[in-house]
C-alpha cells in the first residue's frame, strides 16, 4: 500500500468536521456537506461554486451535468481527474424548493465568507502547485476581492500570499449557452485554460 501523505489524516478530520457544519443556514435545505475530493499533494486544485442537485444527493463534487462537462474538458486537456483535487467554495447546495424541483440559488457574500474556513484548510493541507477557480464565486472566495473573468482570465494570478492561481469559466456556464456554436466556443475556452494551467505547472 502506498504511504499516506502526512496531511491526509488531518484533511480527513477537517472533512469530518465540515460534515457537521452549521455556520450558515444553507445546511438546512441541503442533504449533506459536499467536501472536496482528490489526493493530498495534488499539483492542481479545481474550485467550483457549490454542489448542485446531484452532488448534494451523491455527496461528491462535480458528478452531475457540470461534472460531466468538466470530465470531458479534463480529458481533452490531457489531465487525469484522479490526480486533481476538486472542491467548491461553498460546501452545501443552496436551493429553493419549487414543487418537486429544487432550484439552484447563487450563494451570497456571507455564505461564501463563512464557508472559506473549509476551503482555506483544503488549500493549506493539499498544498497544490496551482489553484484554478472555475467561475467568479470561487475566484472571489480565493482572492478575497471581487473578480471578473474578463480581467483575470488566461494569466497566472495570486490567490493570497504566494498561492499561484488562475481563473476560468464554470463548466455549468457552458451548459447554459443557448446555441451550439457558442457552446462549442465556450467549451474550447475551458479546455484552453486547463491546458494553460498544465503548462504553468510544468514550467514551475
Ligand atoms: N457546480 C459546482 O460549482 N460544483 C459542483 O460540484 C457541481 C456543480
Amino acid at each position: 500500500m502506498a504511504p499516506q501523505h502526512p496531511s491526509a489524516a488531518k484533511l480527513a478530520r477537517v472533512a469530518k468536521e465540515a460534515k457537521a457544519c452549521t455556520r450558515c443556514p444553507l445546511y438546512r435545505n441541503a442533504t449533506q456537506t459536499v467536501f472536496g475530493e482528490g489526493p493530498v499533494g495534488a499539483a492542481l486544485m479545481l474550485v467550483g461554486e457549490q454542489p448542485g442537485d446531484q452532488e448534494d444527493i451523491a455527496g461528491h463534487p462535480f458528478v452531475g451535468p457540470a461534472g460531466k462537462m468538466l470530465d470531458r474538458a479534463l480529458v481533452d486537456a490531457g489531465i487525469d481527474r484522479r490526480q486533481v483535487y476538486v472542491t467548491n467554495a461553498v460546501k452545501h447546495f443552496k436551493n429553493e424548493p419549487r414543487g418537486k424541483k429544487r432550484l439552484h440559488k447563487k450563494p451570497n457574500r456571507y455564505e461564501v465568507e463563512v464557508c472559506k474556513v473549509w476551503l482555506a484548510q483544503e488549500v493549506s493541507l493539499v498544498k497544490p502547485g496551482l489553484v484554478v477557480a472555475m467561475g467568479v464565486t470561487a475566484a472571489a472566495a480565493l482572492a478575497g476581492r471581487p473578480m471578473t473573468l474578463a480581467r483575470e482570465r488566461g494569466k497566472e494570478i495570486a490567490f493570497g500570499e504566494g498561492r499561484r492561481g488562475m481563473v476560468t469559466v464554470h463548466p455549468s456556464s457552458i451548459l447554459r449557452v443557448p446555441d451550439k456554436a457558442g457552446r462549442h466556443k465556450a467549451y474550447a475556452g475551458l479546455v484552453r485554460d486547463l491546458k494553460l494551467a498544465l503548462k504553468v505547472l510544468q514550467a514551475a
